[in-house]
């Protein structure tokens, strides 16, 4: 983590886990054990459905709301989908875009990633980026292949005042829900990959400037060792961050990762 010059960032991903009921007691929980002292943003990234009870329990706290998934629409005749407009209206801060759960089980393309982005941009959201690699992708030697092609795909067509919106998620697949994490090392040699590619296309200053996160079974016992690499920003968190006693530690380990 590089604080002079980027944001740290720890965002839950509740998945589609939790309902509108266990929102409060969560939150009340989570509040009484966050560091006194604000070390990062802290973002929790919800179900839509979840997302007017989080913003009512979290109102005049340190903790801002993200949303799982957005249309790729402005708005118009698309049943069941949630626009970045209406997201924004509610109040919420952040959205992912680009899960691999999503690229897996809703066949999303890079260019319908892209649109995405572009929405939320539009609306000033701020994009959580997911970008990873296969085991198979790691093992053949083609990491970084994937991620400049995810990573530029993702940004295709983006000025360059609206990337100081978007954070990058590292999320290897194979670590996702796995208990398998990526050593720190694998994950800085990648962080650091995205951001050199990013100072390629935008240059040094928003490459700086950008904050990448690590995500995939990250807990409370490792995520100190991974905050503590320079190009590791923040995390996103999915099973962890269930738990407020988990979350909270993962949110103290921030302050060791500087
Ligand atoms: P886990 O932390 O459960 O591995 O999930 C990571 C993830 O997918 C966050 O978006």
């Amino acid at each position: 983590m590089n604080r002079k010059y980027r944001k740290a960032i720890i965002a839950g991903n509740w998945k589609m886990n939790m309902t509108a009921s266990e929102v409060r007691p969560y939150i009340e929980e989570l509040r009484s054990l966050m560091p006194r002292t604000k070390t990062c943003e802290t973002v929790l990234c919800v179900p839509s459905l979840l997302l007017p009870a989080l913003l009512k329990a979290t109102k005049e706290s340190r903790i801002a709301a993200g949303g799982e998934d957005v249309s790729s629409h402005e708005s118009g005749a698309y049943t069941g989908e949630v626009s970045a407009a209406m997201l924004s209206d509610l109040g919420v801060k952040y959205c992912i875009v680009g899960h691999s759960e999503r690229r897996q089980y809703h066949q999303e393309s890079d260019a319908l990633v892209n649109a995405k982005i572009r929405q939320l941009v539009a609306h000033s959201i701020n994009p959580i980026i997911c970008v990873g690699e296969t085991l198979e992708q790691r093992e053949a030697g083609l990491t970084m292949d994937r991620i400049a092609y995810e990573v530029k795909s993702a940004l295709y067509g983006m000025e360059d005042l609206r990337l100081r919106h978007c954070v990058i998620a590292y999320e290897p697949i194979w670590a996702i829900g796995t208990g398998r994490t990526a050593t720190a090392e694998q994950a800085e040699e990648v962080c650091c990959g995205i951001r050199t590619l990013i100072r390629s296309m935008f240059g040094a200053r928003q490459a700086r400037a950008l904050s990448i996160l690590y995500g995939g079974s990250m807990n409370a016992e490792n995520a100190e060792e991974l905050l503590a690499q320079p190009d590791v920003d923040g995390g996103l968190i999915g099973g962890a961050s269930l738990k407020p006693a988990e979350f909270s530690k993962i949110l103290k380990a921030t302050d060791q990762g500087q």
